[in-house]
């Protein structure tokens, strides 16, 4: 994360952000800087950046400019001032847009050509009317990055801008850590909506331009996740059909954020109201309510497992574009209720209702479901998650690491309770002689971590296994307490998915999708070679 400060001439992007720099104890850039350190290592030549485009002509200057915009983007932890004009080519703003947070500085225009006629600059005043000039350059600039500007600083009066300038950043950083709707930094994916309220969707922002873009694509996974599909899962009947809004053009990504939305159509309220002051054991109901005070108490709200539709499809074109590069993502039920998978035949998995690669251990786990959902009860299980195909060098030291990232994004998920890498917890049981994946021939023997190492991926199948917890709404009575923490009993009806895991496989795999093209995003702005 770094942040880039901007604004017109005089604004103050070179005093304010070196002075934030200094009380924040980060690093200050200036690619104005970068243009002359770049010229004078190839040149051996010390000149101002007005000099160099003085000498070179302004072609030549900007392709330095280029350059320079690169370097700064693979910086990290800095402010780094960047000229308006800089920001106005929309290659180096969207270079520039990754990962980092653009402030934009604006003042009355009086002032800050106050402030140029005092400073002087040949660039303006060797103009037949520099001030015509400048208010036009200033105009264009604050038009074209205003809409890309994260946060806004008026910086008309001397009054500590640096101190502005620090609160206003701090203020953005606390509001995104408590937004957390969004997943991935250059792929990102923001969740919509609660189980009963209109809809639900996702808007996915981050991809680059000219995708092949199919709803037919999308629908198909939508049509994997969408309940009431078997005896094994909610008698909800939705038919989730997928709407997209925006960020397509004639079947392709247009690169503007793509809109999606998913109507709620089979949402029966009813069976809610009786519970409406109880918190449901093992669901989300008592924590949201310490959290907001408030909770939409109508199928959960936005802790329903229905949020996930969205999820599912940005997912989908994440692993689209993901196996047009090789990729493939496959989850499956290895166990549930007890019952364990003992063979692995791929082309099994959507062949039963309970994606499990074992089609004889398929029909034990469908009767133990079946089973527990007579005595008003709900079961647990295990996905196993195989994504092979994925090149060795995805994910980020230290706090970006490929098997961190998987993990945030699956434990994202409701139910979700323990999650392993290859040999997982059993990897306490080994011996270093017996753990360790030793080499050969340019290749590893044998992948007992999973397909991480260091936290990147080396090449070889990434292996996760996920416990599912038991779905917590069952109609059995238990016990509880209401808003006031007055004991009562509970009874739940509605409509519930007696097991989550065959629901839960599909967003798995759109989960793990997502993370790893947007690791493959980061890495291709470190080495575009991968
Ligand atoms: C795909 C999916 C479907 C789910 N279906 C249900 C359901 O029908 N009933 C229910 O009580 N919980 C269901 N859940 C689980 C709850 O959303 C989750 O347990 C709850 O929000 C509490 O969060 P936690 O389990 O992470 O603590 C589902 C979760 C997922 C991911």
């Amino acid at each position: 994360m770094k942040i880039i400060i901007t604004g017109p001439k005089c604004s103050g992007k070179s005093t304010i952000g070196a002075e934030a720099a200094k009380r924040l104890e980060i690093p200050f850039y200036e690619t104005d800087g970068i243009i002359e350190e770049l010229y004078s290592r190839e040149h051996n030549d010390k000149l101002n950046f007005y000099e160099i485009c003085e000498k070179l002509g302004e072609a030549a200057f900007r392709e330095y400019e280029k350059r320079a915009v690169k370097e700064a983007a693979e910086l990290d932890w800095c402010i780094i001032s960047v000229g308006g004009s800089t920001l106005m080519d929309s290659d180096s703003r969207r270079l520039l847009r990754d990962d980092s947070v653009i402030v934009l500085l604006k003042a009355d225009l009086d002032i800050l050509w106050e402030r140029l006629k005092n400073r002087g600059s040949s660039i303006y005043f060797s103009r037949p009317s520099p001030e015509d000039y400048f208010r036009d350059v200033a105009n264009k600039k604050i038009e074209a990055i205003e809409p890309f500007a994260d946060v806004t600083i008026d910086v008309s009066d001397d009054k500590d801008n640096p101190g502005k300038f620090i609160s206003a950043v701090t203020d953005y950083f606390a509001v995104l850590s408590k937004s957390p709707n969004t997943q991935g930094q250059v792929i990102r994916s923001t969740t919509f909506g609660e189980s009963h309220g209109d809809a639900v969707g996702v808007v996915l922002d981050g991809l680059k331009p000219g995708i092949e873009f199919s709803a037919e694509d999308i629908q198909s996974e939508l049509d994997r996740r969408r309940p009431g599909q078997s005896s094994v899962s909610t008698p909800r009947s939705e038919k989730d059909k997928v709407r997209i809004l925006s960020g397509v053009f004639e079947g392709k990504t247009t690169g503007t954020p793509i809109a999606m939305i998913i109507e709620n159509k089979d949402q029966d309220s009813t069976k809610y109201d009786i519970i409406k002051h109880l918190f449901r054991p093992g669901h989300a109901d008592f924590t949201f309510w310490k959290k907001y005070g408030i909770r939409d108490h109508k199928g959960g709200g936005r802790s329903s497992g229905r949020e996930t539709a969205g999820r599912v499809a940005s997912g989908a074109t994440a692993k689209k574009i993901l196996s047009e590069r090789g990729v493939k993502i496959t989850a499956s039920s290895a166990e549930i209720g007890g019952v364990k998978s003992s063979s692995y035949n791929e082309n099994d998995i959507e062949a039963n209702p309970v994606r499990c690669a074992d089609k004889d251990a398929a029909e034990k786990m469908q009767q133990a479901i079946m089973d527990a959902l007579k005595n008003g009860d709900s079961l647990g299980g295990i996905v196993e998650l195989r994504i092979s195909g994925a090149p060795a060098g995805l994910g980020d030291p230290v706090f970006g690491k490929l098997d961190a990232r998987l993990a945030g994004a699956l434990f994202s998920l409701g139910a979700v309770k323990g999650l392993e890498f290859g040999d997982g917890f059993e990897a306490a049981r080994s011996l270093g002689s017996e753990f360790n994946d030793q080499m050969k021939d340019n290749d590893f023997q044998t992948n007992h971590a999973g397909g991480v190492l260091g936290g990147i991926s080396t090449g070889q199948d990434i292996l996760i296994r996920l416990a599912v917890k038991p779905t917590p709404s069952i109609s059995r009575q238990q016990e509880t307490v209401d808003i006031e923490g007055r004991s009562e009993k509970i009874k739940i009806e509605g409509r519930h998915d007696p097991c989550i895991v065959p629901r839960i496989i599909p967003v798995v795999e759109s989960m793990a999708a997502l993370v790893l093209l947007d690791c493959w995003e980061i890495q291709q702005r470190l080495r575009s070679d991968i």
